[in-house]
């Protein structure tokens, strides 16, 4: 279903894709270091526009674990990039060399004009502040790993709403989902944005927004918190105001149930108190070295391996 297809929203993919990409990374996780040669021969190309440690790293090491290649286009000011080459150009290059091509932008859409202009399958690595599909897949994964399942839980989605291209394509990727229910938890500055409000509303998965975490933390099967995203903010006045806004404690934990699990997409900056780290539910660098399972199953789905 998912051969050469490009990934560019989680809007695009069904919940049969997701499954597929879960029993695909069930797979891989199970053959271990057995599946080496699946990707020999194949080239990926990464090219990332904004910074990126998991992300980049995560999917070179899944192209390498599967026996394939990976070449990097670098740093943008190493490249003719800086000579001013444009970036469908500069796409149709990495599009010859390689055999798909993982794209990181700042501007939302540059991902969807790189599959315009390649031939290959373009993989969106997070382009602007909604779309960062292959996190969803990852987190949605981490959820059923970690839960057993997605159907039927509720899930508060706490932090940067409006700028965070993590939580909203979470968000989208729910919707495929028959949750219980979804609260929105941040500062009214950081409202979930207006387009993926109306995707929820349309989907029918019931959601509410609240602002405080203690009033809902009892409920909650699943806490996925983020990072308010500083660098969106089109007046750094703005984000003053919202900064330190919200953060977990084992304090506000307290009434949370016993097998919640917190999830993260990180970077974490100051919104989880480095004393949850130790505490059971803390899952998130769990949640993060599912990456590498999780791209290798996408890469030979998409690829055929
Ligand atoms: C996220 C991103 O880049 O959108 N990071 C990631 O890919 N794990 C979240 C963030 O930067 O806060």
């Amino acid at each position: 279903m998912l051969r050469g297809r490009d990934v560019l929203t989680a809007l695009d993919l069904s919940r049969e894709d997701f499954e597929e990409i879960f029993a695909a990374a069930d797979e891989v996780i199970a053959r271990g270091r057995s599946q080496l040669n699946l990707m020999r021969g194949k080239i990926m190309a990464t090219a990332f526009f904004e910074p990126s440690t998991r992300t980049r790293l995560s999917f070179q090491t899944a192209m390498m674990r599967l026996g394939g290649e990976v070449i990097d286009l670098g740093e943008v000011e190493k490249s003719s990039i800086a000579k001013g080459e444009n970036l469908s150009d500069t796409v149709r290059m990495l599009d010859a060399y390689s055999d798909v091509i993982v794209i990181r932008h700042r501007l939302e859409g540059a991902a969807k004009l790189a599959a315009e202009v390649a031939e290959n399958p373009v993989i969106n690595a997070g382009d602007g502040s909604r779309n960062h599909p292959t996190q969803a897949m990852i987190d949605l994964y981490a959820i059923r790993r970690f839960r057993g399942g997605i159907d039927g839980l509720t899930i508060g989605v706490m932090g940067d709403l409006k700028y965070g291209r993590a939580t909203n394509s979470l968000i989208m990727a729910l919707t495929k989902f028959e949750v219980e229910k979804i609260y929105l938890i941040s500062p009214p500055q950081l409202k979930l944005r207006q387009e993926t409000r109306e995707l929820l509303a349309d989907s029918g998965v019931e959601f509410e927004e609240v602002e405080n975490l203690e009033k809902v933390i009892s409920e909650l099967d699943v806490l996925y918190a983020s990072r308010i995203q500083k660098e969106r903010f089109p007046d750094p006045s703005e984000y003053e105001l919202v900064k330190g806004s919200y953060v977990i404690t084992p304090e506000n934990l307290r009434n949370a149930k016993e097998d919640l699990v917190i999830l993260h997409p990180l970077p974490r900056v100051d919104e989880i108190d480095f004393r949850v780290d130790s505490l059971p539910c803390a899952k998130y660098f769990e949640q993060a070295k599912l990456g590498v399972p999780v791209r290798m199953a996408l890469l030979k789905l998409i690829l055929g391996g």
